[in-house]
C-alpha cells in the first residue's frame, strides 16, 4: 500500500511528517513510500537521502496524483482542504488536527470519506507512548524556550567567578510543569541558572526536583484534573494564584510560561501589575502565545517591550517552536508516525482497527464519520450540554 508524504503548506512550518531514517523503517513493513520532492528540504534531510532510504520523489506537478493514489498521507499540519478533496475514500490520514480549531479540515475529510487518525488525541497510555507527538513536539517547545531565554538575556545564566570579578546566575522562573516546562527546566539548569517552578498539580513536585529545580507551594488549593491533566481556574483561584507568584515573578531574571489546559484557553498566569516591579532587563517567554497566552500582553511570533522603573523587560511570544529544531522534532515526530502505522499495518497491509483503543481514541473521522466528541461541536453537530463553554 502506498504511503505519501506532501510538503508542508503552513507558512514557517519547517517540519517534515516521515526522515529517511523512518522511511527505510516503513519500507520494511511492506509500504510504498512517495515522498514529494524538496519536502524534507527545511528540516535537513535531502531528496538523495530519501531515496537512497527507498522512497520515489515526485514533482509538485504531480501531487494531485499521488494524493488520489495514496492509502494514507501523513503530514505534520492538516491537509489543506484543496488537498483533501482528491484523497480516495477509505485513504487513511495521520496529522496533529487540533478538534477544537480545525473544523473545515474536519468537514471536508468527513465529507472525503477517509480515516483520519490525530496526533492530539493519541492516549496517553504505557502502549502508546511511542506514538505520542504531544510530547515529542513538546519537549523540543520547552527546550527553545530555554534557549530563547538566555539568547535575549543580558545576563548570564551560570555563576561566574572570573578576576574581572564575580556574575550570580541567573533566577529561573517556570510556571507549569508539563512536558514543556519539565524540559525548560532541565535546559535552564544545563546552562547554569538557578530554576524554580509552580505547577496547579502538585504531583508534579517530584518530577520538578528530578530536574534540579525547586518547587513552589503556595497556600492554595491544587487543580488536578483527570488523566494528568489540570482543571481549570476559577476567577478567584486564577487572581489568587496571581497575587501569591507576583513576589516570585518580581524577584525572577527569566520567566518562562508553559500552562495549558486541554480543550481549553491557556490560563492568565501573569498580569501587567504582575511584572511592574520586575528588574530591567529581565525576559518573558510565553510559551502558551499561540493558544492565548499565559502573560497579559504576549503576541505569538512578537516581542514586546513593556517598560518599568529604570527600563524595559520584554515578553516573547513564542510560535513554532518545534519547527525552529526542525531536523530532530521532525526526527522524533517521524518517529511517532512509524509506531503508529506499525500498530495496524501487517505485511505492507494499513488497517486501523476501530475497537483498538488507540486508534478510537486518535480517530477524529473514522470512515467518513465524526467520532470525537469535540470535533462533533465544533462542526454544529451536537449541542453544547448544560454548563459547559
Ligand atoms: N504517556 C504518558 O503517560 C504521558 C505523556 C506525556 C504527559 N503525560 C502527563 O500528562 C500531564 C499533562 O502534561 P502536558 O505536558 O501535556 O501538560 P499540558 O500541556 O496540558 O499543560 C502544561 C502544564 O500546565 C499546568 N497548568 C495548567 N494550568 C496551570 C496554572 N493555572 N498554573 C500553573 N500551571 C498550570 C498543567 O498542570 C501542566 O503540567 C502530566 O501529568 C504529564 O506527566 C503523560
Amino acid at each position: 500500500m502506498k504511503l505519501v508524504i506532501p510538503s508542508e503548506t503552513k507558512i514557517g512550518e519547517k517540519r517534515v511528517a516521515l526522515t529517511p531514517e523512518a522511511v527505510a523503517k516503513l519500507v520494511k513493513l511492506g509500504l510504498t513510500i512517495s515522498v514529494q520532492a524538496k519536502a524534507g528540504l527545511s528540516a535537513t534531510y535531502s531528496d538523495d537521502a530519501y531515496k537512497a532510504a527507498g522512497a520515489k520523489l515526485f514533482e509538485k506537478t504531480s501531487l494531485d496524483r499521488e494524493l488520489a493514489s495514496a492509502q494514507v498521507v501523513a503530514t505534520v499540519r492538516p491537509l489543506p482542504t484543496r488537498a483533501i478533496a482528491k484523497l480516495k475514500k477509505d485513504a487513511i490520514t495521520l496529522s496533529f488536527l487540533s478538534p477544537t480549531t480545525n473544523g473545515t479540515e474536519i468537514r471536508a475529510l468527513a465529507r472525503a470519506g477517509v480515516t483520519a487518525l490525530s496526533f492530539d488525541l493519541v492516549p496517553r497510555i504505557s502502549r502508546a507512548q511511542s506514538m505520542d507527538a504531544l510530547t515529542s513536539q513538546a519537549l523540543c517547545g520547552g527546550y527553545r524556550a530555554a534557549l530563547i531565554a538566555a539568547e535575549r538575556s543580558t545576563k548570564f545564566f551560570p555563576m561566574l567567578m572570573t578576576a574581572a570579578g564575580t556574575v550570580t546566575p541567573a533566577k529561573v522562573l517556570v510556571l507549569g510543569a508539563g512536558v514543556a516546562g519539565l524540559q525548560a527546566m532541565a535546559t535552564a539548569k544545563r546552562l547554569g541558572g538557578v530554576v524554580s517552578a509552580y505547577d496547579v498539580r502538585s504531583s508534579s513536585a517530584d518530577e520538578v526536583k528530578s530536574m534540579g529545580a525547586t518547587f513552589i507551594t503556595l497556600n492554595l488549593d491544587a487543580l488536578e484534573g483527570s488523566g494528568g491533566y489540570a482543571k481549570e481556574m476559577t476567577k478567584e483561584r486564577t487572581k489568587a494564584q496571581q497575587d501569591a507568584l507576583k513576589p516570585y515573578v518580581s524577584e525572577a531574571d527569566i520567566v518562562i510560561t508553559t500552562a495549558a489546559v486541554p480543550g481549553k484557553k491557556a490560563p492568565l498566569l501573569i498580569t501587567k501589575d504582575m511584572m511592574s516591579e520586575m528588574k530591567p532587563g529581565s525576559v518573558l517567554v510565553d510559551l502558551a502565545a499561540e493558544s492565548g497566552g499565559n502573560i497579559q500582553g504576549s503576541i505569538a511570533g512578537k516581542d514586546v517591550l513593556v517598560k518599568v522603573p529604570d527600563g524595559s523587560i520584554t515578553i516573547v511570544g513564542c510560535k513554532d517552536l518545534p519547527s525552529q529544531i526542525a531536523t530532530h522534532s521532525s526526527k522524533l515526530y517521524a518517529q511517532n508516525v512509524v509506531s503508529l502505522l506499525s500498530l495496524f499495518t501487517e505485511k505492507g497491509k494499513v488497517q486501523p482497527d476501530i475497537e483498538d483503543e488507540v486508534v478510537a481514541g486518535s480517530a477524529v473521522v473514522y470512515k467518513g464519520e465524526v467520532r470525537n466528541e469535540t470535533a462533533k461541536l465544533t462542526l454544529g453537530l451536537v449541542k453544547p450540554q448544560k454548563g459547559s463553554k
